[in-house]
């Protein structure tokens, strides 16, 4: 079934967005000036206030949803049922606002999924409690943010956007307004682990930030700015970066009247941005996400350890975003003509060939010993890097002096290139199987072992 902008929503549409056609969000606010009083003081006007204007926004937000047909009738399968059959429900993370536990449900296929929901304890509730000494009408404020990123999840598609598997809203739980959302679980990204990954792994990542935020750009919503924009708010989900966290997100441009009224601030900088015919600063939302994904991501994950030849290229990035000089659009072509360049080894430098200084040999494999490391490797335990070819392993041996032979493996990285596997002690070599070992022609001849067996299965064609 086809939506179309302004017609009424099909039947079966997103379960969310009927919920927040009217009825629904009358019961909201039924639930805020209704039965609760009898067990909680009277509300604060001023935080009825608050309530009101969070309703209003969440209800603009699901009509531009609904405006732009920008749900997913697929979102959402997994209801209140679902969740209360939750077992294995742990802690995986908290912030101001949300609770994020991990669980299995019965009807979630075996996976585990992350539940989110309002953080009882978390600052913005105690905060407001605090302030207007009335909790259940600061939970209800709280969960009006997990609505908003509800809608947004639901509206949004893209791998970088954590997927929205279900929700769970009971207002029959009253007066603890009940939303739970039911997502795909993630890994908290740890900036740390990720500054000792391989160049190779960390480009990914910068990769994906920005196709996400190349997205977020033109999403159907229009460009949203994520506005608490921190490594905190991404989870890694099967290796790809996503944004999971969405309740401070900006989907409309800042209003102007003068160039005067479109600067962007950041601690260490300002932009001046244009003010358009329209009354709107062009492109705010998106430079803010740059310029975030600049400081917060690039300037750490893209240049060390890279490719001696990309070294430029993605220096130029570095100062292009952090002078907002690029947009998405020439961000996300800058990455790609490194991505080519990257796959077809175009960055590797024309050198005298240093195969020759190997005797390749098939059928020997390696005991599965300790040996020694370098860095990054992919492996703990020993050197294990991607290479484009023999050629350029044969350039990493001789580099490494305690290497001694090396072996291309079958396992390739997400560019699709093979990762090698240096070695130093040749005693752990033994024959048999049909891999090719490359050895070190000046550690054959000073070792006798297996001396004889060299000239019977060198290979004619590797010279
Ligand atoms: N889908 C997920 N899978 C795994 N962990 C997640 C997931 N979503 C969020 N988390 C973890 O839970 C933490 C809190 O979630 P979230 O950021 O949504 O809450 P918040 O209250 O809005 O946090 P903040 O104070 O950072 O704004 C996150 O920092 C993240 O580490
Ligand atoms: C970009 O390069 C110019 C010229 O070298 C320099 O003045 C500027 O500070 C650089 N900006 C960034 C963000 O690195
Ligand atoms: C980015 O590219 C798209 C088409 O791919 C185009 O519609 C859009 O206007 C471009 N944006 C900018 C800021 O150049
Ligand atoms: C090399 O391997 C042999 C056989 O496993 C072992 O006895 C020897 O200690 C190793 N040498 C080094 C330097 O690791």
């Amino acid at each position: 079934m086809r939506c179309s902008p302004g017609s009424a929503l099909p039947a079966r549409s997103g379960a969310l967005l009927a919920l927040l056609a009217a009825p629904a969000l009358l019961v909201l606010a039924l639930l805020v000036s209704g039965p609760w009083r009898l067990l909680d003081s009277p509300m604060p006007p001023s935080l009825m206030r608050e309530l009101e204007q969070r309703e209003a926004d969440l209800r603009r937000l699901a009509a531009s949803a609904r405006a732009a047909c920008a749900f997913s009738p697929a979102a959402g399968a997994l209801g209140c049922a679902e969740l209360s059959g939750a077992t294995g429900v742990r802690l995986v993370g908290s912030g101001i606002t949300k609770l994020v536990q991990r669980a299995v449900l019965p009807r979630g296929g075996g996976h585990e999924v992350a539940l989110k929901s309002v953080h009882p304890a978390g600052r913005d509730v105690s905060l407001c409690a605090q302030r207007y000494a009335h909790p259940s009408g600061c939970y209800r404020l709280a969960a009006y943010k997990l609505l908003k990123e509800m809608v947004l999840l639901q509206s949004l598609e893209h791998p970088g956007v954590v997927k929205l598997r279900g929700q769970c809203y009971d207002p029959s739980l009253v007066p603890e307004m009940k939303v739970v959302t039911v997502l795909e679980l993630g890994v908290p990204l740890e900036m740390i682990q990720l500054l000792q990954t391989p160049w190779e792994e960390r480009f990914k990542l910068c990769l994906e930030l920005a196709e996400l935020l190349h997205y977020l750009a033109k999403s159907p919503l229009g460009s949203l700015a994520l506005l608490d924009f921190q490594p905190r708010q991404f989870v890694m989900v099967n290796g790809v970066l996503k944004v999971a966290d969405l309740d401070d997100v900006s989907t409309e441009e800042l209003s102007c009247e003068g160039h005067g009224d479109c600067t962007l601030e950041f601690p260490t900088k300002s932009f001046s941005l244009r003010c358009s015919a329209q009354g709107k600063c062009e492109g705010i939302n998106e430079k803010r996400n740059l310029f975030n994904a600049y400081r917060y991501f690039f300037t750490y994950l893209l240049p060390h350890t890279a490719p001696f030849v990309l070294q430029p290229i993605l220096k130029d990035i570095l100062n292009a975003t952090g002078d907002l000089r690029y947009g998405t659009n020439e961000t996300l072509r800058a990455f790609h003509r490194v991505l080519h360049l990257y796959k077809s080894g175009l960055y590797l430098q024309k050198k005298p060939s240093q195969l020759k200084d190997y005797i390749a040999l098939k059928g020997f494999h390696s005991r599965d010993t300790e040996d020694y490391k370098c860095w990054p490797s992919y492996r703990h335990l020993g050197c294990v890097l991607s290479v484009h070819n023999e050629e350029e392993a044969a350039a990493i041996c001789s580099s490494h002096p305690q290497c001694q032979h090396f072996f291309i493996t079958l396992q390739t990285t997400w560019t699709g290139r093979p990762l090698a596997l240096f070695r130093s002690n040749l005693t752990e070599l033994i024959p048999g199987g049909d891999r090719v070992v490359y050895v070190k022609r000046s550690a054959a001849s000073k070792t006798s072992l297996l001396q004889g067996d060299w000239e019977n299965t060198e290979l004619s064609d590797k010279e």
